[in-house]
């Protein structure tokens, strides 16, 4: 009997109306349009109202997502938000979103790898669809980063914004089509080059804190951006090798959206050419686990053309942890 597959069938997103841009940046920190472009790509980025919370994002990309599929809230088994900016430290904003949107049916839980959120949160629905556990996930990636960022440090302000995709997994109906594949890794020698130190359980928050800024998220960029480089790349390449492919079969190559020159990196190791690389950066920014289905979303509603049946895809992140992976897609629709 042919192996059963996950597909995605559905996309949503969210994006807050609230655009910061560039210029609006200089007002705030020493640096200027040009040094943030050519460094990083980013143009403007989105900044969800303050008392929100990751969630309100997260219903809202859901909701899209069962809309195009025309699926019910209750049809739903499973739904796995990647975030590392939930609501509250518990309960889960799984839990919050399932409630809001009437998901009565449906078991869940948040998944923290930083900006690999989703993608390890994709891979994670899909065995349980593939095991036969689950007929239904919605996956989210969610993340109101922006309210963890320090916006007198230059460092790490002018790359983050706030956004939620979301997609609708369920078992494929045709063989050979769906998420084929998927290469995950963590490394927790990297954890103290991308981390927030405290609000956790060994630093809680006190006014000391506080006074230190532990609450905000602190980036050595250059140690980030090398390990970001060699593994988003390497792994990118490694699924097309271990799948028989070459750049030249893929459709799209939708990889998280931390800095352009990664992305650059990972298409040319990949040998994909510029125009089959999903690239949002310069509007949303690093959007951590949002990012990846912000692209899916922009490949198969935005792209024209599209996505068709039996295009690949490849799915690539990075993030905190360190956390990175890749995921291989052949697209089914009926
Ligand atoms: O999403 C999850 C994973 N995250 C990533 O993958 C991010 C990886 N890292 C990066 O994308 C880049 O390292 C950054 C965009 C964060 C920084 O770019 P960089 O080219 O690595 O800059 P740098 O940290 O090496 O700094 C170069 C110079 C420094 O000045 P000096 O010491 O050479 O005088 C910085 O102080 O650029 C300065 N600088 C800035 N100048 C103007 C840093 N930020 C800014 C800024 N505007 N916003």
């Amino acid at each position: 009997m042919a192996k059963r597959t996950a597909y995605v069938r559905s996309v949503g997103r969210f994006l807050p109306e609230k655009k910061l841009t560039n210029s609006d940046l200089e007002k705030m920190v020493d640096t200027s349009d040009e040094w943030i472009v050519t460094r990083t790509g980013v143009r403007e980025r989105r900044i969800l109202e303050p008392g929100l919370g990751s969630s309100y994002m997260a219903v809202r990309a859901a909701r899209e997502c069962l809309e195009r599929a025309g699926v019910g809230p209750e049809e739903v088994d499973l739904i796995i938000v990647g975030t590392v900016t939930p609501d509250m430290m518990f309960p889960a904003t799984a839990c919050l979103v399932q409630n809001e949107i009437g998901a009565k049916n449906a078991w869940g839980f948040d998944l923290s790898a930083g900006c690999s959120g989703f993608l390890f949160s994709l891979s994670t629905a899909a065995q349980l669809i593939e095991a036969g556990r689950v007929n239904r996930a919605l996956v989210i990636g969610s993340d109101v980063i922006t309210t963890l960022i320090d916006y007198t440090d230059r460092n790490t302000c002018v790359i983050f914004g706030d956004a939620a995709g979301a997609v609708l997994l369920e078992a494929c109906p045709e063989p050979g089509f769906g998420i084929l594949d998927f290469i995950l890794h963590i490394d927790g020698s990297g954890g103290e080059y991308l981390c927030m130190k405290g609000g956790g359980s060994r630093r809680p928050a006190t006014h000391q804190t506080v006074d230190n800024k532990e609450h905000f998220v602190f980036q050595d960029g250059r140690n980030v951006f090398k390990a970001a480089v060699n593994e988003m790349s390497n792994v990118a390449a490694e699924i097309l090798e271990k799948n028989g492919l070459t750049g030249k079969d893929i459709t799209f190559l939708i990889p998280h959206q931390a800095n352009n020159r990664i992305v650059e990196a990972t298409a040319k190791r990949m040998g994909i050419e510029n125009g089959k690389v999903i690239a949002n950066i310069g509007n949303y920014g690093n959007t951590v686990s949002a990012s990846v289905p912000l692209g899916l979303y922009e490949a198969v509603v935005e792209r024209d053309p599209g996505v068709k049946k039996g295009d690949y895809l490849v799915l690539a992140a990075f993030g905190a942890g360190f956390t990175w992976g890749s995921a291989l897609l052949r697209w089914w629709e009926q």
